[in-house]
């Protein structure tokens, strides 16, 4: 059975390296904060080209940090409203009701993932502040048309890479670096994946990133002076410096994700199959390869019987969970269709070229 991830063989290559890292973590003392979390932070800030990266305990924190801190800053209040695309993960949405805003949930534009610009200009009203960006299973969200849009109403753009460390767009604007404020997990199954809860937020405003530092940590400027009602979101130092281990090697990781990509793309020729769309740019880093079908049920179970795992991202959309009962009666079709039609396939760096051959062979055998 090829499993649709192994967290175990992508890990296995790093092995020293972590054990080096945990035996320098156990000499230095520092457990909380530290040297080891300024090393990733700023090399995380690098590495997305922005000015500020503040490491925080996980990517939904990360989003809740970067709105609690436009409050704070009395740049957001609560009651604002905030766009947010229909068709994402629940973390999304979750940060913004947290925070005491307002989703507006925007549908994608049919046939592709990303939120649709056309859609959220429409749905603005003199009470949207925000547009929150997702840039689902690693493809970018159209990063000029949204960067117009968002300067053209004056609305705060911000963007939920969680999914998409290093992409990239065409006139070289990265994820984390696109908008005003950018969130990023490092659950241990993204791109760059820690051994446990990770995340950072990234900026170029000096004022948001010292907020949040001050809110991450009880909303303490200095020891024991509380000056807001904070939290304890901090980036745990050991996995700071699994981190720096894994984003040093990240380049070859996403190289090989990019070539399976390509040969998915390429190679998988079946009309009951749509595959996603393969910008010829690094604007998609692969972080899930998600193709749509009509019946999934069978399509799943014949991946099953031919030794390919699968997954759905996501079976049910933020607006018909329970837990946001108030939006339960929204109608948003194309979100909701994508969420019948969606099956992720495997795609990790540890895949070998035969179990590739493998997974084609059978998605172009489904009849
Ligand atoms: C799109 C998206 N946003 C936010 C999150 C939240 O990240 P975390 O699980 O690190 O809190 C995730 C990951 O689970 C995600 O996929």
């Amino acid at each position: 059975m090829i499993p649709f991830f192994n967290i175990k063989s992508e890990n296995d290559a790093y092995a020293k390296a972590y054990a080096k890292e945990l035996s320098l973590f156990l000499e230095s003392g520092q457990y909380i904060l530290g040297d080891a979390v300024t090393t990733f932070e700023r090399e995380f800030a690098a590495f997305c080209g922005t000015d500020f990266c503040v490491g925080t305990s996980n990517g939904l924190d990360a989003l809740r940090l970067i709105f609690e801190g436009y409050k704070s800053l009395g740049i957001l209040a609560e009651g604002d409203e905030v766009l947010v695309p229909a068709h994402t993960y629940i973390a999304t949405v979750l940060a913004v009701i947290q925070a005491g805003l307002i989703p507006v949930f925007v549908e994608p534009k049919d046939g592709s993932f990303g939120m649709d610009v056309n859609e959220a200009q429409r749905l603005t009203t003199p009470k949207t502040k925000a547009c929150l960006v997702v840039h689902l299973y690693g493809e970018l969200i159209d990063v000029e048309a949204f960067q117009d849009f968002a300067q053209q109403y004056n609305l705060l753009l911000i963007e939920d890479a969680a999914q998409a460390h290093g992409a990239v767009s065409k006139k070289g604007f990265k994820a984390g670096a696109i908008g005003d404020a950018g969130a990023f997990s490092f659950y241990p199954t993204k791109n760059i994946g820690a051994l446990g809860d990770a995340g950072a937020v990234t900026t170029n405003s000096n004022a948001l990133e010292k907020q949040i530092r001050i809110l991450q940590n009880y909303g303490s400027p200095k020891k024991y002076t509380h000056d807001t009602l904070g939290f304890n979101m901090r980036l745990d130092a050991l996995q700071a410096r699994f981190l720096s281990v894994k984003l040093n090697d990240y380049q070859n990781v996403l190289e090989r994700r990019l070539a399976i990509a390509s040969r998915y793309t390429n190679e998988i020729k079946n009309v009951k199959i749509t595959l996603p769309i393969h910008p010829q740019d690094k604007s998609h880093v692969f972080h899930l390869f998600v193709v749509r079908v009509a019946n999934r049920t069978g399509f799943m179970a014949f991946l099953e019987t031919n030794n390919v795992g699968s997954l759905i991202h996501y079976t049910t959309p933020p607006h018909k969970q329970k837990a946001l009962q108030d939006y339960n009666s929204l109608s948003l079709p194309v979100t909701e269709r994508y969420h019948e039609e969606v099956v992720s396939i495997p795609l990790y760096s540890s895949l070998n070229d035969a179990e590739v051959q493998h997974i084609i062979d059978a998605l172009n055998a489904y009849s």
